[in-house]
């Protein structure tokens, strides 16, 4: 028996385009199905300026000729980074975020912050003007334990920022752990955080036993099974604090697997179809429009999509492309380790 669903068109509150031949290959992976994405900053060179916000937004667009799909830009945050500047970029409608990343936590974090009293001062003026902060939320210290880095970077480093800076919007990133979970719904307001469709299906298990799996290698890690039952819990309760960010990450396979691979999964072509899997698993198939469509662009205080998307299920598992060829090398697409039987069949 077919059986559809129709839903509004959906966001991606955490993408990464990446530039050049990698950009032209995967950009269409998103827009055919969503309307609207976060644009993560981590090129390289990183994106610090409004200037290079507008000049990457135009790179974008033109990757993607015969499409409507809108790239929502962020800004790097450094040590360096001059309130003045980044809050004329969103008054000028050039930004939508701003991305923190801790020094050395990630792809392309060098330039992030080590000193996170340096920032305050665009913390404050953030808050003021209402500009959101994307976090990244891991500590880097090389004592601390890969596994324990994003709930001890929620005492050591979130909550005092949150603390000094009243009204700062703040989005977690790709939580992790029950820890984060806990910790955004304790929140009174201003706080939110975005999961990833990855983190719904693997825990830390997918990616060490039987041998290292590099495509499922991202961070933050995996964690244990209680902490994706979390963050299943989490994105099927109807509680919109919580929202979809895939952080669909390419890396041309020779950088994936290979000796030092690189953090990321892919799961930009099929991330519709792989999370009305995981909601229709759940018993929760009638929360996934607001988790897709709704919650993030109301805590971004955005307008909701217009437009919808239309998924099928047959009886079939239906095949994804294994990998994407793109001009800077096939990129692997994430492979969930189950059957997936849902597909996209219309788009408005
Ligand atoms: O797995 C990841 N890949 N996590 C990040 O934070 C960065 C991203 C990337 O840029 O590849
Ligand atoms: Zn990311």
């Amino acid at each position: 028996m077919t059986r559809s669903l129709t839903l509004t068109r959906p966001d991606d509150f955490h993408l990464h385009l990446r530039d050049g031949a990698m950009l032209a290959g995967i950009a269409p992976e998103t827009a055919r199905d969503f309307a609207r994405a976060i644009i993560m900053p981590n090129l390289v060179p990183p994106v610090v300026t409004g200037a290079q916000a507008e000049a990457y937004r135009q790179r974008i667009l033109a990757a993607l000729p015969d499409s409507d799909f809108v790239p929502l830009m962020t800004l790097y945050l450094t040590e360096a980074t001059d309130p003045a500047d980044l809050v004329a970029a969103h008054r000028a409608g050039i930004i939508t975020a701003v991305k923190l990343y801790p020094a050395g936590a990630t792809t392309n974090s060098a330039s992030g912050v080590r000193d996170f009293d340096k920032t305050r001062p665009v913390f404050e003026a953030m808050a003021e003007a209402g500009i959101p902060l994307c976090v990244h939320g891991e500590v880097t210290d090389a004592e601390i334990d890969i596994f324990d880095r994003e709930s001890v970077f929620i005492d050591r480093v979130l909550d005092p920022i949150r603390g000094a800076t009243p009204g700062l919007r703040v989005i977690m990133e790709h939580v992790t752990t029950r820890d984060a979970v806990d910790y955004v719904r304790s929140a009174d307001a201003d706080l939110a955080a975005t999961i990833t469709t990855h983190h719904l299906i693997i825990n830390r298990n997918h990616i060490l036993v039987g041998g290292i799996k590099p495509h499922y290698y991202c961070l933050p890690v995996a964690k244990r099974e209680e902490h994706r039952l979390a963050l299943l819990e989490a994105a099927t309760s109807g509680d919109a604090r919580f929202f979809l960010g895939t952080d669909s990450a390419p890396h041309s396979d020779d950088k994936k697997e290979c000796a030092c691979c690189a953090a990321g999964c892919f799961t930009a072509t099929h991330t519709m179809p792989l999370l009305a899997e995981v909601f229709e698993r759940a018993g929760t198939l009638d929360r996934l429009d607001a988790f897709c469509g709704h919650f993030g662009a109301d805590f971004y205080g955005l307008a909701r999509n217009a437009g919808q998307l239309r998924l099928e299920r047959g009886e079939d598992p239906v095949m994804f492309p294994a990998k994407i060829e793109t001009g800077a090398g096939p990129v692997t697409v994430f492979d969930p380790g189950f059957p997936v039987h849902w597909r996209v069949v219309a788009r408005s």
